[in-house]
Parts: structure tokens; C-alpha cells; sequence
């Protein structure tokens, strides 16, 4: 054993990858490194320890963050992400999105990409920002792309439909399906059959990433396991809302879920566990 090994940020990026795939024991647990490196366990809550290294306070950080959105492969898992204004703003009136949040919280999310088998975005974000949704900064497997498309209002010119390099899936009401080999229609289009959809493709853990409708209807449909939601310090004014959820009579209606925080730069990551407290062997 080397006591004197340092696990550093990529050192713990790169643990956090081999878990990815690692198939869980009877406890649920992953493990991941050796004795000379260092070596990581894994909980099914997302609690970690590390063996004989030391990480870093930088690769501590990572490991807080992204530990607990790691789920294990074929596992269904939902985490859903936003970063939005002080003033809860997702992007300005014309549609803007563009570094609402800085440099760490770009690698965040591009880490988070690589965590999971899809990324799914509303037809809203694919139109105004057509994002690439591709991991680009950090290394990390490209998940598959999905766009959530009920009445088909991408035109099949799309970079999302049209690339041949990332293909995307394009998710319809049945109503709107056709014989196009990307589309697949969803009938009813709720979360939970979108869900479905794509575990029948062997898509488990998901990544809903925008906007704030898409993101909002997943939450109201119980239907997420985590929420990242990043607030900068930046004031927008009008343009598209973060997250939009039915009025409520009382604050003891009001959801108050698990939060652990996180700085991100000038950035503030509310990692909220919605899951904490209620069974979360969802098959
Ligand atoms: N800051 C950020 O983190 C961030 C992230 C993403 C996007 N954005 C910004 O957010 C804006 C777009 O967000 P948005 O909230 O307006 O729209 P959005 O969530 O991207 O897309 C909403 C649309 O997606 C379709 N949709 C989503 N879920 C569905 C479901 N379960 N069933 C049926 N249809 C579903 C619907 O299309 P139909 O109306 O056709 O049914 C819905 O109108 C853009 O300006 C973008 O730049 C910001």
C-alpha cells in the first residue's frame, strides 16, 4: 500500500468513470482503484470513502457533488438540472442562454452528461439554443441525445435530428408519429411514460436538462431523483422562468427536499436529494 498516494481532481473524475459501469454487490455497494492508487467505495446513497490516498480538497469537492447523481448501470435514475439567475431566469427575452453561470459550473455539467445513458431536452431549449449536448470538457462517454418534441415542431434540418456524428431521438405524441427511423412516439408524452420510453431502450439514467417547462413537469410528476439547480449571481429580468410549479395554500404544502450546497465559483449549486426520506428502489 502507498500511503503517500494523492487522488486529485482528473484522479477522482476518472474513479468516478469506472463506477459508471461497475455493477453493484449484494450491498449495493461499488468499488473502484487499487492499494497503490488509491481505492474508492461507493454507497448506494452516494456516500464515498477512499482507501489508502488522500484526495485532494478540489477532488473532495467533486466527489460530494457528482457521488450521489452516479447511479449504477441499469438502475432508473432521474436527475434533473437548471442554472438560472438570481432573479430566476434561465435565459433572457430573446432567448440568450449563454453562460448564465461560470467556467466550474460548465465542467459540472458536462460531467454530469457523462453520467448518464441519455440527455433529454425540451423542443423549447432545442429551437432557441439547439445545444450540442455533447461531453466536450472533461472526458467522459457521450450520452444519447432526446428531445422531447410532442408536436413535432423541430424541422428534420435540426443540427439535433440532422447530425450524423451525435444522432438524437426525437420523442412524439402519437399523434404526431410518423416513419422517420429517429422518431418515437409516446403516447400521452407524460414524464413517466418518457421514462419508460427510454428504459425500453436501455436508457435508465437520465439527465433532464431544460428548460424550465420540461424540467418543472418532470419534478411536478414525481418523477425526479435529484435536482441540480445552479443560482449566479446575475440579474436578467424578463425571459424564461427556471422552475414553474402549481400554486400552494401554506408553506407546510411547500416541498422542502434534502439540500446540500456546493460553490462553484461565483456559483451556487443546490443539490437537492428528493428522494431522501421515501423509498427509492423504483426498479
Ligand atoms: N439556464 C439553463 O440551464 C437552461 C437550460 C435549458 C434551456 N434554457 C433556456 O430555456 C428556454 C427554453 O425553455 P422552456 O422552459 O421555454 O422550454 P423547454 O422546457 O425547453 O421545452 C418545453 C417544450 O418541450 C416539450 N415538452 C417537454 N416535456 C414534455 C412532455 N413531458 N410532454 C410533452 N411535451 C414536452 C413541449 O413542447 P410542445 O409545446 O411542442 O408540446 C414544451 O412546450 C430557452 O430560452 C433556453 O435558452 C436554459
Amino acid at each position: 500500500m502507498n500511503n503517500d498516494s494523492v487522488i486529485d481532481l482528473n484522479a477522482a473524475w476518472r474513479l468516478l468513470r469506472v463506477l459508471k459501469d461497475q455493477t453493484p454487490d449484494e450491498a449495493g455497494t461499488r468499488r473502484a482503484g487499487d492499494a497503490d492508487s488509491g481505492a474508492i467505495t461507493l454507497t448506494p446513497e452516494g456516500g464515498w470513502t477512499i482507501r489508502a490516498a488522500s484526495p485532494t480538497t478540489e477532488a473532495v469537492a467533486l466527489l460530494d457533488r457528482l457521488a450521489p447523481a452516479m447511479a449504477a448501470p441499469g438502475r432508473r435514475y432521474v436527475v434533473a438540472q437548471i442554472a438560472q439567475s438570481l432573479d430566476g431566469r434561465t435565459a433572457t427575452a430573446r432567448g440568450c442562454a449563454d453562460r448564465i453561470s461560470g467556467d466550474a459550473d460548465h465542467q459540472r455539467l458536462h460531467q454530469l452528461r457523462a453520467s448518464v445513458d441519455a440527455v433529454v431536452i425540451g423542443a423549447g431549449t432545442a429551437l432557441a439554443d439547439s445545444p450540442q449536448l455533447t461531453v466536450r470538457v472533461v472526458e467522459g462517454e457521450q450520452p444519447q441525445r432526446v428531445v422531447l418534441d410532442r408536436s413535432r415542431r423541430l424541422p428534420p434540418s435540426h443540427p439535433l435530428l440532422a447530425d450524423p456524428v451525435a444522432p438524437a431521438i426525437r420523442l412524439v405524441a402519437t399523434a404526431a408519429a410518423g416513419d422517420d427511423s429517429n422518431t418515437l412516439a409516446v403516447p400521452g408524452m407524460a414524464p413517466s411514460a418518457v421514462l419508460d420510453r427510454l428504459a425500453a431502450c436501455g436508457l435508465t439514467r437520465v439527465l433532464i436538462e431544460g428548460g424550465g417547462n420540461t424540467v418543472s413537469r418532470f419534478l411536478c410528476s414525481g418523477c425526479l431523483d435529484r435536482l441540480h439547480l445552479v443560482v449566479a449571481p446575475v440579474l436578467i429580468g424578463r425571459g424564461p422562468a427556471g422552475l414553474d410549479l402549481p400554486p400552494i395554500d401554506g408553506m407546510d404544502q411547500a416541498l422542502r427536499p434534502s439540500c446540500r450546497q456546493h460553490q462553484l465559483g461565483d456559483d451556487v449549486l443546490f443539490d437537492l436529494d428528493l428522494r431522501a426520506g421515501k423509498s427509492s428502489e423504483r426498479g
